[in-house]
């Protein structure tokens, strides 16, 4: 899979994006911002890490976003079981010196048109920190509907948060 887009490329991570990878995802921001399985420190053995994971997942459902051959970003897509299996979660992030120009909610788009033409999904939710404005921001421009707010569903750096749920659906 390999989309172009008009400011990145999606495609499938690969074993010589761990340098790329590690410097991007190197971040507190960041960090904030998603789950804790997610390191912080991001080191090059974390990044050799996910990408043996990535790489060897079948299918193939977690994507590097590529901004001039380097990898600065990512977006994972989680299918669901069992009574969920049309269902699908995603999640995403992209390196701090490329946000604000549109980048992320052009991915998000074009990678739930991308799953709902060739898998069997019919819903594709993502769940926002009630703090971070910027990525419900881009579900809704990517073309998501807020369902609902999950009182103190989330606990971060010691904070307890609402989370917000987006989704689409075919
Ligand atoms: C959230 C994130 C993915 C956004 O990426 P991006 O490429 O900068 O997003 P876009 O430029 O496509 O859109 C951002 C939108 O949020 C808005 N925004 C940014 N900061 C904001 C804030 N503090 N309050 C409200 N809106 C904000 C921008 O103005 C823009 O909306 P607009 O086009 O209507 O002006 C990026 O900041 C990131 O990786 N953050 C850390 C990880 C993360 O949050 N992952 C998602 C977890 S759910």
């Amino acid at each position: 899979m390999r989309l172009a887009l008009e400011r990145c490329s999606i495609r499938p991570w690969r074993l010589d994006d761990a340098e790329s990878l590690a410097k991007h995802a190197n971040n507190r921001k960041i960090w904030l911002a998603v789950r804790d399985a997610f390191p912080h420190p991001y080191t090059i053995h974390d990044a050799h890490e996910f990408l043996h994971r990535a790489i060897t997942e079948q299918p193939e459902m977690k994507f590097c976003i590529e901004i001039e051959g380097a990898a600065v970003g990512g977006i994972g897509v989680h299918p669901g079981q069992d009574v969920y299996r049309h269902t699908a979660t995603v999640g995403y992030w992209l390196g701090e010196e490329f946000w604000g120009r549109g980048i992320t909610t052009d991915v998000v788009a074009a990678v739930t048109d991308f799953c709902f033409d060739n898998f069997r999904f019919r819903r594709i939710s993502a769940e926002v920190f009630a703090n971070n404005h910027a990525s419900a921001r881009v579900l809704e421009k990517a073309g998501f509907t807020f369902e609902a707010r999950l009182k103190n569903h989330v606990l971060k750096d010691e904070e307890l948060l609402d989370s917000l749920l987006y989704a689409r659906t075919k």
